[in-house]
């Protein structure tokens, strides 16, 4: 069967292969309403990614995503269109930086940011998400939490607890860009704005913000509080998908494409449903302790 129109047959693959595709909030519109059967933040990636009944999970994100939909679903065959979309964040660290952290403190937890290596994962006691950070270092029930790698969503986390919270030096090349003076500049040009800023933003940028919250809990806030003016200080397609369905908001859009997420196209999704590419695995050594790393944030 041969399809002119990618989309056509992607939804065509689908049925074929028995397969679903898992798209995070920063993949293009096309990707996000065109495809998708199951959207979210990374969070609600991990969460969704283990009631999968398919054979096949297409994940239209970045590589670390696909790591954890595979820890979760380790008989399924994952697929990542890009090989390439990877994530400055996860970059920044390796299992060996995180062996040394444990040395320069010893017994103090180890909480890491889903966007890591599987191998991180695996040297680290537990997983966090931008949407859970506070209730995961609260959880733990000690003075003292190492978090990794990003520092400002740790800085930020630490602001909102007692817990003491040791950060790395890691960053979103996203959205270590945006500065307060952007914010104030904002609301100088869009009286009446409301500001909403991601928690790996520098901790400047949220001061100056109205409120500050994973791309999921910016969608709920939306959704319920329905500004009549709004920017998200975050990834560019993030208000192209929101504004689908909140055509009553007025979106201001300033914005840092992810060079990672966009990677990911309709071309490259269809390709790997027709050519069963790019598959990803776990070395099952790493694969052990990571996923429990990653049951153990999803059970709280
Ligand atoms: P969330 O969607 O979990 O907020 O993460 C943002 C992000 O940068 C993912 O790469
Ligand atoms: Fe990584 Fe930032 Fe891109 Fe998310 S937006 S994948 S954190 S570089």
């Amino acid at each position: 069967m041969s399809f002119e129109n990618d989309v056509e047959a992607i939804l065509e693959l689908k049925r074929q292969r028995n397969a679903v595709i898992l798209a995070h909030n920063y993949q293009t519109p096309e990707i996000f309403h065109g495809v998708a059967d199951i959207v979210g933040d990374s969070l609600a990636l991990a969460r969704k990614a283990i009631d999968v009944e398919a054979d096949v999970i297409v994940l239209a994100g970045v590589h670390f995503m696909a790591e954890t939909a595979k820890l979760l679903n380790p008989d399924k065959t994952v697929l990542i269109p890009d090989m390439g979309a990877g994530c400055s964040l996860a970059d920044s660290i390796t299992p060996e930086d995180v062996a040394l952290l444990r040395e320069a403190y010893p017994g103090v937890p180890v909480i890491t940011y889903v966007n890591t290596s599987a191998a991180v994962k695996a040297a680290s006691d537990i997983c966090c998400t931008s949407g859970n950070a506070r209730q995961v270092v609260e959880s733990l029930g000690v003075p003292r939490v190492l978090m990794i790698p990003d520092e400002y969503l740790a800085r930020n986390v630490a602001r909102e607890t007692k817990v003491e919270v040791i950060a790395w030096h890691g960053h979103c090349e996203v959205h270590e860009l945006f500065t307060a003076d952007d914010v104030r500049q904002l609301r100088e040009n869009y009286p009446g704005v409301t500001v909403l800023a991601h928690p790996e933003c520098p901790p400047e940028v949220v001061d100056e913000a109205d409120f500050a919250g994973s791309t999921a809990v910016m969608v709920d806030f939306i959704g319920r509080q329905r500004p009549p003016r709004v920017v998200l200080l975050t990834e560019c397609s993030m208000s192209d998908n929101v504004a689908v369905n909140h055509p009553d908001v007025e979106f201001i859009r300033p914005c840092n494409l992810c060079p990672h997420m966009k990677r990911i196209t309709l071309g490259n999704i269809r390709a790997a449903l027709e050519e069963n590419r790019h598959e990803v695995t776990v070395d099952p050594e790493i694969a052990g302790p990571a996923r429990r790393a990653v049951e153990r944030m999803l059970a709280i």
